[in-house]
């Protein structure tokens, strides 16, 4: 089980704090001039795949030692070996926490409540297998005849963000299928869908793990009633739904056939659900073979994460330095910047990953803590990023620890289209963490001709303090496997943080009251009447809506 350990309160938190008293005024540049082999001592690599380089770190020897104690203090290995056995970690839900028992290639058992989850997970992959094939090679036929051409994946948060996440990362192992994913209960997500689609041809994967998810389910019936439109038969409804599920009862209501339904468990989290039949719009877009791959990824990294020790285990490194810059150093968010254009929903699926993971304000007691948790994630692709919001990186206020991640091979090797882009990755975490001082600034304009006015002037906007902290992820390739294994990678840092914070990772009751108020909201908006039930602004909101809408 968990510890239940208040951070601050532990002898390395204390430690650290007191070093962070002197390690505040690191500057990077004399790190690296202090220990001209940083790189060596500051990097690891996972395989020949992965390569971390977090020498770009504010951080000593001595401030990793400390770190790793305070991973030590608060049961960071214990806390792993209980997920991993399938122990009920997640206590609010009373549930364990497994996706691991997914990608279980090993296909040793994981026992819960005394019962071995392998077999299902077996039956579950070969029932994706085999619907999978059928449908990619055209056996599998619409209520005409006619084979599948496109899937509509419906659902929303972790059924979606994950799988589209996934898809579009490993496009290039694309098949001819063509994939949707339609997630917004705004109509329009639905309808603009639904403009290019051919009933007779179009597969819908109704995915949520409760299935009743309102933006699901009202998205997953209006498909149903487009498709009933042309098709006209009840019956035909099995050759053109299936349904991704933990709710076999609800599935049956909603009118799809249960031999249609690709199960999964309680055990697995939505946002950590990829891996499970909510991944079965990637075996249908990439092949069977390629999800297992991708699983296979991140069995290697469940046990690097098992085994490594702390001191060259990757998530746990990230999720040490995260905790640096978070509670020491006062960083309120960290950037994703993956410098491959696949991987453009990289970023936004750990923003689920994490901030529905740890944005939490109470801890394992059930008391609010008094220190920070998890971080505000945001990102977009290199080099789009550094024509929009790097400027602020640089030269802002806000200390923002960032990833970048960058492959080695492309994809699209093109001209010298990748040189370019690794050129500007190199760069970039070169010029945040050294930048450039008032003496290069002024040597450059002097240079350039600028009189001594002039530099005077300008020279003071052209300075980069550096200082600013990055990991640098090199992967060999983006390849189903190191993709599968650095979605691990990133899973495994933000349950390491959990652990050490002293939260629950697994639960997300914090999305609970937006939903019973939109419960309560919603039968208001059916007539014209006033609204005088809330506060005055939601009235006030309520009623200029009701009005405008008559207009
Ligand atoms: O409301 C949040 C949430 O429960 C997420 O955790 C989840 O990924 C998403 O909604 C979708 O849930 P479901 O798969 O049950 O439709």
């Amino acid at each position: 089980m968990l510890k239940t350990t208040n951070p601050t309160q532990t002898v390395a938190w204390q430690s650290l704090t007191a070093h962070f008293e002197e390690a505040q005024d690191y500057t990077l540049a004399d790190l690296f001039a202090d220990n001209p082999d940083r790189f060596a001592h500051f990097s690891t690599q996972f395989e020949d795949s992965i390569l971390l380089d977090y020498s770009k770190n504010l951080i000593s020897e001595e401030t990793l030692t400390k770190l790793l104690a305070l991973a030590d203090e608060t049961g960071v290995s214990d806390a792993i070996t209980s997920m991993f056995n399938g122990e009920k970690i997640n206590r609010t839900e009373d549930r364990a926490v497994l996706h691991t028992a997914l990608r279980n290639r090993s296909n040793q058992p994981v026992m819960v409540d005394g019962e071995d989850v392998m077999p299902h997970v077996n039956a579950v992959l070969a029932q994706m297998q085999s619907f999978s094939e059928r449908v990619i090679s055209g056996e599998w036929k619409g209520y005409t005849g006619k084979a599948i051409t496109d899937v509509v994946n419906i659902g929303i948060g972790g059924s979606d963000l994950g799988p589209y996440m996934v898809t579009e990362a490993l496009a290039a192992y694309k098949n001819h299928l063509n994939l949707h994913f339609v997630s917004n209960v705004d109509g329009t997500h639905m309808a603009e869908t639904l403009k290019a689609l051919n009933p007779e041809t179009t597969l819908f994967l109704v995915a949520s793990k409760t299935f009743t998810t309102q933006e699901t389910m009202t998205n997953a019936h209006t498909a149903r009633d487009w498709f009933m439109k042309a098709a006209g038969d009840e019956s035909q409804v099995a050759k053109h739904f299936a349904a991704l599920s933990t709710n076999a009862d609800a599935v049956a209501n909603f009118g799809i056939d249960t031999a249609n339904m690709f199960e999964f468990w309680d055990w697995v989290g939505g946002r950590y659900s990829l891996w499970s039949a909510i991944g079965l719009s990637i075996c249908l877009g990439v092949g069977f073979d390629n999800f297992v791959a991708l699983l296979d990824g991140a069995h290697q990294m469940d046990n690097h994460f098992k085994t490594a020790p702390m001191a060259q285990n990757m998530p746990v490194l990230l999720a040490l330095i995260g905790i640096w810059y978070n509670n020491f150093h006062g960083a309120e968010s960290e950037a994703i910047l993956p410098y491959d254009q696949y991987m453009h929903r990289f970023a936004a699926y750990f923003q689920q990953g994490n901030m529905e993971s740890n944005g939490k304000y109470v801890d394992r007691h059930g008391n609010p803590v008094d220190y920070q948790t998890g971080p505000i994630i945001w990102g977009e692709p290199g080099t789009n990023g550094q024509h929009a919001f790097y400027q602020l990186i640089h030269q802002g206020t806000k200390l923002i620890p960032c990833d970048f991640i960058a492959p080695v091979h492309s994809h699209n090797a093109i001209g010298d289209h990748h040189a370019k882009l690794m050129a500007n990755f190199f760069a970039q975490t070169e010029a945040l963490a050294f930048g450039k001082s008032r003496e290069q600034v002024e040597a450059e304009l002097v240079k350039a001709g600028k009189s001594a006015e002039d530099v005077a002037a300008i020279a003071p906007f052209k300075v980069f303090e550096g200082n600013r902290p990055t990991n640098s992820i090199l992967v060999e390739k983006i390849t189903p496997y190191t993709l599968g294994a650095l979605i691990a990678m990133y899973e495994h840092k933000i349950f390491t943080q959990g652990v050490i914070w002293n939260i629950f990772s697994f639960d997300q009751w914090g999305v609970e009251l937006g939903k019973q108020l939109a419960s309560n909201i919603l039968p208001e908006l059916s007539d014209d009447q006033q609204v005088e039930s809330h506060d005055s602004s939601t009235n006030g909101l309520i009623n200029a809506f009701k009005q405008w809408r008559q207009a």
